[in-house]
């Protein structure tokens, strides 16, 4: 019989997520989550105990469907997220609900559907925040609210799920060198992209490793991770 953990990471086809699913992959078996099926299948090959686990986070109706034969999972870490810039005065409805859709709305209904199987296995929830979900800067409202959203959202499922051993961890990454801050960087007019001066995925995955495996006893709820100078 198969006794590794189980862990399902969004957002694995890049950046933090694919990070994160490295950093597992001696302990637990990895299902990884994406869209980009390439890459999916790339990181697979290079993982022993991984497959591929393809989904629009935004579609219901899929989400429903690819987590049904699940019944037991260890580590559900939350990595997938999108960022558009832009302040108040320049940012339409249209904006909001995309960042709204995928960083918490996707969120909160893939966890949902996959508490029975968490709880069956008194698992962990892990949520990729932000610094931008303990403060929010001029331009980066959007993504900032679906980031206070996100922890409000942490708060609430580890005060409900705490008497049945669920633990829940946000993890705050500031910058971090991947996709998704080289858009960042483009969307501010930044110049020259230069990654060594952000953290590297591979540090916030570290993080989040810490958190899974904490000792039983201990429950890591928010871990602030930012980039030394
Ligand atoms: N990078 C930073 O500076 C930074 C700092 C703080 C927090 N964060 C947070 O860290 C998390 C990971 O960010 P990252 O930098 O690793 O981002 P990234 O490199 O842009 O990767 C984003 C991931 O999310 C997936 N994704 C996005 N929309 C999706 C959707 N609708 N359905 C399914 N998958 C979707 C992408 O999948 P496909 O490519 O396969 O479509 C990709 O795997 C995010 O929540 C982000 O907000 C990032």
């Amino acid at each position: 019989m198969n006794t590794r953990p189980v862990a399902l990471i969004t957002g694995a086809s890049r950046g933090i997520g694919a990070a994160t699913a490295r950093a597992l992959a001696p302990t637990h078996d990895l299902l990884l989550g994406g869209r980009d099926l390439e890459s999916l299948q790339a990181l697979v090959d290079e993982l022993p105990h991984a497959r591929p686990w393809p989904v629009e986070l935004t579609d219901p109706t899929a989400l429903h469907a690819v987590t049904s034969g699940l019944d037991r999972l260890d580590v559900l870490v939350h990595s997938a997220g999108v960022v558009d810039l832009g302040t108040i005065a320049e940012t339409p409805a249209e904006v909001w609900r995309r960042t709204m859709e995928v960083n918490v709305i996707a969120v909160a209904e893939l966890t949902r559907l996959l508490l029975p199987a968490l709880r069956a296995a008194r698992g962990h929830v892990v949520l990729v925040n932000s610094g931008a979900g303990l403060q929010a800067n001029p331009g980066w409202g959007a993504y900032a609210a679906s980031k206070f959203a996100l922890r409000a959202f942490g708060d609430a499922l580890r005060a409900e799920e705490h008497a049945r051993g669920l633990r829940v961890t946000s993890v705050h990454p500031g910058r971090t060198d991947t996709d998704m801050q080289r858009s960042v960087r483009e969307q501010e007019g930044g110049g020259d992209y230069d990654g060594a001066k952000y953290l590297r995925p591979e540090s916030v995955s570290s993080a989040i490793l810490a958190a899974v495996t904490a000792s039983p006893d201990a429950h890591l709820t928010e871990i602030v991770v930012r980039p030394r100078a």
